[in-house]
């Protein structure tokens, strides 16, 4: 029975024997196997023969003391082969003690782990690497954060001045614009002037006339005359001063006072070219903003239209066409010339900033470009242009101050 035993685990294990002193008495095959000494090699040689340098020396201390003391020390233990392999075996050894509880001899079984330890020690060494990436990605995420994160501030900071740059472009246009419209507005009053003036000169005349002759009545006649006609261009002048008055307050109004006000302003110089104006407008259309701004884009329609007629002078009957209506939630307006239209080649630019087919003197090219931003920025609405009927179509369509309409109405 100890026998079969003892042929049992020597066929399954690693087994050997020492005496008190550690030196070996006796080594299976398999010992010899793992070892690669041959069993002559073994027996009589000091157990650590198959020590490996790597153990620290209280590993051995430990196991002397356990195996001293008369107790089984189990571990797993790391060996070196004769050719300088190394070698896991899961080791327990014995004290065989004799009826006198005696130590006489140490018996050693073990088995081979090297494959599993060997398969740990790589996954262990996996687990570190895949730490330390974890930790240069963690790192390397952050740098990029971190990277984006100046990229980002670099991009606010450039966004932020271009915006600013282009607000003050935006703002030198509008003054610029301002001025080829006060230039436009000078010569709007020097032409309304020239009429009054010559007619002042030869009322004058008259005055001095009557005067000689000492036609008191006539005196008085003429002298009304001239009154009246001062106090016209008297109010010319104030009709533009009011025009040009900045920051106004934005309060409903009803299209037709800009109509009114554009009209009185550039009617006389769009009737010494013979051109009529059809007006056909809804009075009770209200909007929000500041009248005078819309007024200034309808001079700049009549205007262009003006100098349309006069770059095509073969036109027989010059119409502008006006509309003003209500569709959905939006007022119309209209401004319709016949005089020829725009060119398709230009249609898309005409209100970009500077563009203009007019010779330098007569034109800026800041009108549209002006009016747009009027109508988009100040209103919230859009200005279009297209060609129909023989001549150019501006259509304006601005959101309707409704309950004005209703509380007027
Ligand atoms: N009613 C129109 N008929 C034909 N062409 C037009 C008409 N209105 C505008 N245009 C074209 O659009 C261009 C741009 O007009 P815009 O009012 O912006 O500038 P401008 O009239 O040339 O100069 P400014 O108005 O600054 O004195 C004009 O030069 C002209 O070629
Ligand atoms: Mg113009």
């Amino acid at each position: 029975m100890f026998k079969q035993y003892k042929e049992a685990i020597e066929c399954s294990n690693i087994v050997s024997k020492t005496d008190i002193n550690g030196i070996i008495t006796f080594v299976n095959d398999e010992f010899c196997k793992i070892s690669g000494y041959s069993r002559e090699e073994l027996i009589g040689q000091n157990h650590n023969i198959v020590r490996h340098p790597d153990v620290p020396k209280s590993q051995f201390k430990k196991l002397w003391d356990t195996i001293l003391s008369k107790r089984t020390f189990k571990a797993t233990v790391k060996n070196r082969a004769k050719n300088g392999s190394t070698f896991y075996v899961n080791t327990t050894i014995v004290p065989i003690l004799d009826e006198k509880g005696e130590i006489t001899e140490f018996m050693a079984i073990r088995y081979d782990v090297t494959k599993e330890v060997e398969l740990k020690l790589a996954l262990e060494k996996k687990e570190r690497e895949l730490a330390q990436l974890n930790k240069t990605l963690e790192e390397r995420v952050k740098m990029q954060t971190q990277k984006l994160y100046n990229l980002n501030k670099h991009l606010e900071e450039r966004i932020r001045e271009e915006v600013k740059k282009n607000e003050e472009k935006q703002k030198m246009l509008f003054l610029q614009s301002r001025m080829a419209s006060l230039g436009q507005m000078m010569a709007n009053i020097a032409h309304q002037w020239r009429q009054p003036l010559t007619e002042l000169a030869l009322t004058l005349f008259n005055l001095k006339k009557a005067a000689y002759h000492n036609d008191l009545e006539k005196v008085d006649l003429v002298y009304n005359d001239a009154k009246s006609m001062i106090q016209n261009m008297s109010q010319t002048i104030e009709d533009f001063i009011n025009f040009f008055k900045p920051d106004k307050p934005k309060v409903p109004f009803p299209l037709t006072q800009s109509l009114e006000e554009a009209l009185q302003i550039a009617s006389k110089s769009l009737k010494k070219e013979y051109i009529s104006i059809n007006i056909s407008a809804d009075s009770d259309l209200y909007v929000i903003g500041v009248t005078n701004e819309l007024s200034q884009v309808l001079i700049n329609l009549l205007q262009n239209a003006k100098d349309a007629f006069t770059q095509h002078p073969h036109h027989q009957k010059k119409v502008v066409d006006i509309k003003i209506y209500q569709k959905d939630d939006h007022a119309y307006i209209e401004v319709q010339d016949n005089a020829g239209g725009i060119d398709n080649d230009i249609i898309e630019r005409i209100f970009e900033p500077y563009f203009t087919t007019k010779h330098a003197s007569k034109g800026t090219g800041l009108g549209l470009f002006m009016s747009k931003l009027i109508i988009e920025k100040s209103f919230g609405g859009t200005i279009t242009a297209c060609n129909q009927d023989e001549g150019a179509c501006f259509t304006i369509t601005l959101p309707l101050h409704t309950s004005s309409t209703k509380d007027l109405s």
